[in-house]
Order: structure tokens, then sequence, then C-alpha cells
């Protein structure tokens, strides 16, 4: 039997780099082998040292100490890098993807509370969520908006009056909706806002965009301040669509009702303009569901976020633009804005 030979005791000079556990009875060209082997890999480590020193300047094809192989994966480093990179954003679509189809049980229990149902968004998720077997209690302004509502939807939707302006007829919705929820109420709940993406780039003046930017920093310190409570708030930020606040004829009234003085420094000619590049630029969709699902979504979602943004015009014009320098946010929204009448040049 043949007796093993433990390091390089038994090694002749010629294979002092045998590996150690070699014995006597191993083949010359395996030995021969190994040394080869060992000696390729020194070769290597030595050239990676040297292009780790910043020797990578010279030619691999030229320089026979640079190992093609080794400096090809050096050069595909940044492209590798890319590619785990987008590795790991697809699994992170991929998880909120899994997540976020997951809704909440028991749907056909909950009871949704919507103010500002008569038209737009507020009256199409009423119908939407009565469609889901939720049970909606809707606010409308005007008695020809509720009966209207109710003729469209199931006895589970039931129905209020409610100007929200009014602190006295909140109150009275507030008892209401207790009457009407009873002991089913749950501790945990949701809160939708709807803001806009005036609320993240203000855009004309009025006082539209700066509730907004309030409702978003009011929606913000609410979310942080219920989640203790079990009570998580979203953020709905609409683009541009065609409903009754963005209608010709509340762009027309709002018009008639400006003082003598202003209309003289902007002029007929501004309005007319004004008229032609924003409300009938063709920037408002009439597809409210995209609106509808975020909220829909974040009344349902067992995981919904904190924040959604509906329409093409949010998601790529509005919220990038929110974020670039001032200067160039400037120049995108008003290049195509009309002069008044006695602007300066
Ligand atoms: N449309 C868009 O492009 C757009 C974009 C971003 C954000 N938003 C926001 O989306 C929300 C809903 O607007 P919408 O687009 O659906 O317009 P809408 O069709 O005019 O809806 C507004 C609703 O609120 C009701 N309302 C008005 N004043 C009220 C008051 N004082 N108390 C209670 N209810 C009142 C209206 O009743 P009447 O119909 O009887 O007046 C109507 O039902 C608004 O907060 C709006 O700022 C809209």
């Amino acid at each position: 039997m043949a007796k093993k030979v433990w390091g390089n005791q038994g090694a002749k000079s010629e294979d002092i780099n045998a590996p150690a556990s070699l014995g006597k009875e191993s083949h010359p060209a395996t030995l021969r082998e190994a040394r080869r082997l060992l000696l390729q890999v020194s070769h290597r480590q030595g050239a990676a040292l040297r292009i780790r020193e910043g020797n990578s300047g010279r030619d691999p094809q030229r320089d026979p100490e640079i190992p093609v192989e080794k400096a090809g994966q050096a050069a595909s480093w940044p492209v590798n890098m890319w590619l785990y990179l987008a590795a790991l954003l697809g699994l992170y679509y991929l998880r909120r993807w899994y997540r976020e189809r997951q809704t909440v049980d028991k749907l056909t229990e909950k009871y949704v509370f919507i103010t500002g149902c008569d038209s737009g968004f507020g009256k199409a998720l009423a119908r939407q969520l009565d469609t889901l077997g939720m049970h909606v209690l809707a606010t409308c302004l005007t008695q020809e908006g509720a009966e209207e509502l109710e003729r469209l939807s199931t006895n589970r939707l039931k129905t209020i009056l409610l100007d929200i302006t009014s602190t006295e007829k909140v109150a009275t919705a507030t008892e209401w909706v207790k009457r009407c929820v009873g002991d089913k109420g749950e501790p945990r709940g949701r809160v939708v806002n709807v803001t806009s993406v005036a609320g993240r780039m203000s855009y004309h003046g009025g006082g539209y965009s700066p509730s907004k930017f309030a409702l978003e920093a009011f929606s913000d310190s609410l979310r942080r301040e219920l989640r203790p409570f079990g009570v998580r708030v979203s953020i709905i930020e609409p683009g541009s669509f065609l409903t009754g606040v963005s209608s010709i004829s509340s762009f027309l009234a709002i018009w008639k009702a400006v003082p003598a003085e202003i209309k003289e420094l902007y002029g007929q000619e501004y309005w007319n303009n004004f008229h032609k590049t924003f409300v009938g630029g063709g920037w408002r969709k009439t597809n409210l569901s995209l609106v509808t699902d975020c909220m829909e979504h974040a009344l349902t979602s067992r995981y919904p976020r904190s924040r959604y943004s509906a329409g093409w015009d949010a998601k790529l014009f509005f919220i990038p633009l929110s974020y670039m320098p001032a200067a160039v946010g400037d120049f995108v929204m008003t290049y195509r804005w009309p002069k008044p009448a006695k602007a300066i040049d």
C-alpha cells in the first residue's frame, strides 16, 4: 500500500509548488499540472494587483503580464453594477406589487364616509365602492345631487346633505355617521385626502394651490400622528381631469367675477388665450377611474401607499418638475402663458 507523505517532505526540488496533500504515488504529470495551475493563479493575482495599483493603462492585448480576461473583468464592472441595480429594482417592484394586491378582509362589512358626492371623483368613488359591496355614507351639497346618487346606487348607500364650510353641519353629519355605523366601527381605519398636483407645484394664482399645499402638510402630519392608533392616511394627487372644478363654466364664472380694474390690467385677449391654452388645451382627462382606483386602493389594500399620483401629467410632468430648480419650473410653466395687456416687457 502506498504511504502518504504530508507536506513537501517527499517532493523533489522541481515539485516544490506541489500541493501538500499529494502523495508519492502521484503521477509526475499530475504534479506538473498542479504546479502550472499554481503559477497561473499567482500570475493572475499579480496582474490584478498591478491593475488595482493603477497600471491598468497598459494594453492587455500587447502586455503579456496583464491577462486579457482579467482586464476585461475590470472594465466591465460598471455594466455589472447596473445589472445588480436593475435586479434590485425589479425585486423591489415585485415585492411591492405582491404586497399591494392584498386587500383587507370582510370588505362588505366596512363603512366609508365620502364628502362631495354630487359630481366628479366623489360621485364616481361612491358608486364604485357601492358596487364592491361596501357600506357607503355619502354627503352631497345639493338635494338634487343626493337624489341622483341614490337613484344610481343600491339601498346600502345612504346620503346626507353637507356643506363642509359649516361647522354646525359637520357636527350633524358626524352624529349621523355614528348612528349609521353603530357598534360596527373599528379602531383601525383609513383617511384619504384628495389634494392635487397643485399641492406640489403652484402653477396659477388664487387660493387653490395654497389650500392644496396646506392639505398636503396637514395629511403628512396626520399620517405620522395617527399611525400608532392603527389609522393609515393617504394622499391622492390627481393631474388634470374634466370635472365640475375644471369645467369651462367654472373658469368663466371666475373671469366674470373679476373686478373691472383687474380685467383692464389683463385684457380680454388674455382671457381668450388663457382659455385656449389651459381650458381647451387637451390636458383634462375624462377617465375618472384613474383617480378613483387610487382611492379604492388606499381604502381597501392591506398595504396602502402614503401618496398616489393619478394621470400621466401628474406622474411625468408636474411631480418631476416640482423637484427641479425654481428657474426651470418657472420657464416650463410660463413659456406658453399669455401676456397681460399691461405687461411691462
Ligand atoms: N378635476 C381635477 O382636475 C382635479 C385635479 C386635482 C384635484 N382635484 C380635487 O378633487 C376634489 C374633487 O373635485 P372634482 O374634480 O371631483 O370636482 P367637482 O365635480 O366639482 O366635485 C366637487 C364636489 O364637491 C362638492 N362641493 C362643492 N362645494 C362644497 C361644499 N362647500 N361642501 C360640500 N361639498 C361641496 C360639489 O358639489 P356640487 O357639484 O353640487 O357643486 C361636488 O360634488 C377637489 O378637492 C379638487 O380640488 C380635482
